[in-house]
C-alpha cells in the first residue's frame, strides 16, 4: 500500500486525482483549508502530521489565478507569492520531517514561450509573468532540497467535470454555446493534458518512486484556433464561424505578457512508463463520453 498525503485536493487536479486514486494507494491527508488545514501555517501543518506515515506527498495546492497574479506582480508579501513559494518551502520541511517523497506540481508558465520546437525537461526557465516567476521559484525550492524530490509540469489540463472552475475545453464550449467565441489564436501553441491522464501518468511516478523533473502533458500541441476546430467538430458546433486572430498582435496591448509558442514533449516519460497520454482528439473523445455520462446522472 502506498500512502499519500495530498495537497491542493479541493482544486481541479486535485478532485480528480483523489476520484481515479487506485486500490494500492491510500489517501493519509488532504492538506488544503477546505479540511482546515492552511500550507502557510507550518506549526498547525505539523500538529495534524508530526505521526503521520506517509510515502509521499503530491503537492498541488497553488495559487493559478495567472491574471490576479499579475496584479501582483513583484510583491513578495502576496498570496500569490505566498501560497506559491513560502507554501511550497512549507511543504519540503514537511516533507523531511515526514521522511517522504515529494512530487511536486509545476507548469508550463515557468518557460518563456520562445522555443521553436517542445520544451524539454533539460530545457531552462524564464517566466516571464508572476504565476510562472513564483512557480519556477518554487522548482528551486524543491530543487534545491536535500529530501526526494520528483517535479511534473503539466499544461492546460481538462476533464469533464468541475464546478469550481472552467477549464480550456469546458469554457470553449460553453463561449461556443452562448455564440461569444472570441476571435482564436493561430500562432499560440499549447499542449492541452487530460486530468484523467496526468492522474494515471502521476500514479506510474509514484508507484516507481520516480525523481527527477517529467513533463506530464499531452501528445499534441496545438494552436487555439486548431483546439477550438476540434471541440467544434466533435461537439456538433459550426466550424465554419470560429474566426481567427494573432496572439502577437494582442500581445502588443496585451495587460500581462502571454508566452507564445508553449509546446511541450513528454517524450522523457513515454520512454520510461510507455503511453500513458493521447492526442487531443483522441482525449477530447474520451471526456466527452464522460460528460454524456454525468448528463444522465442530472
Ligand atoms: N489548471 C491549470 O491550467 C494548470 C496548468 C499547469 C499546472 N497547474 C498546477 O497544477 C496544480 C493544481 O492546479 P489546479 O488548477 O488543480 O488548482 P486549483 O483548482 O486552483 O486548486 C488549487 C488548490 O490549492 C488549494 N490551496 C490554495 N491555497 C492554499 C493554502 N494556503 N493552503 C492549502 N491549500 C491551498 C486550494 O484549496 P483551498 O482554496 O480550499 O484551500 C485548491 O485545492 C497547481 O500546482 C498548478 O500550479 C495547473
Amino acid at each position: 500500500m502506498i500512502n499519500i498525503i495530498v495537497t491542493g485536493a479541493s482544486g481541479m487536479i486535485g478532485s480528480k486525482l483523489l476520484r481515479l486514486l487506485p486500490n494500492d494507494f491510500r489517501l493519509v491527508k488532504n492538506i488544503d483549508r477546505t479540511e482546515g488545514l492552511d500550507i502557510l501555517n507550518y506549526p498547525g501543518l505539523l500538529t495534524t502530521l508530526s505521526s503521520a506515515r506517509a510515502d509521499v506527498i503530491v503537492h498541488m495546492a497553488a495559487f493559478t489565478d495567472v491574471n490576479a497574479a499579475a496584479r501582483q506582480e513583484g510583491k513578495s508579501e502576496g498570496l500569490c507569492f505566498q501560497i506559491n513559494v513560502t507554501g511550497t518551502r512549507n511543504i519540503v520541511k514537511l516533507a523531511k520531517q515526514l521522511n517522504c517523497q515529494l512530487i511536486h506540481i509545476s507548469t508550463d508558465y515557468v518557460f518563456d514561450g520562445t522555443k521553436t520546437g517542445e520544451y524539454l525537461e533539460t530545457d531552462k526557465p524564464n517566466p516571464i509573468e508572476w504565476y510562472g516567476k513564483t512557480k519556477y521559484e518554487a522548482e528551486k525550492i524543491v530543487l534545491g532540497s536535500d529530501i526526494k524530490w520528483c517535479i511534473v509540469r503539466t499544461a492546460y489540463p481538462f476533464l469533464a467535470e468541475f464546478p469550481g472552475k472552467f477549464d480550456l475545453v469546458r469554457s470553449r464550449i460553453k463561449q461556443m454555446k452562448d455564440g461569444n467565441l472570441p476571435p482564436q489564436f493561430t500562432d499560440h501553441i499549447i499542449t492541452p493534458t487530460s486530468a484523467d491522464q496526468l492522474s494515471i501518468g502521476l500514479f506510474k511516478l509514484i508507484r516507481a518512486k520516480a525523481l527527477g523533473i517529467y513533463h506530464l502533458v499531452g501528445d499534441t500541441s496545438l494552436s487555439d484556433f486548431d483546439i477550438t476546430t476540434e471541440i467544434a467538430k466533435q461537439f456538433g458546433f459550426d466550424e465554419t464561424e470560429i474566426t481567427k486572430s494573432s496572439l502577437a498582435e494582442f500581445n502588443k496591448s496585451a495587460p500581462r505578457p502571454y508566452q507564445q509558442q508553449m509546446a511541450m514533449s513528454n517524450q522523457k516519460f513515454k520512454s520510461q512508463f510507455g503511453n500513458t497520454f493521447s492526442s487531443f482528439p483522441e482525449a477530447l473523445a474520451a471526456i466527452k463520453i464522460q460528460m454524456k455520462e454525468v448528463e444522465k446522472l442530472i
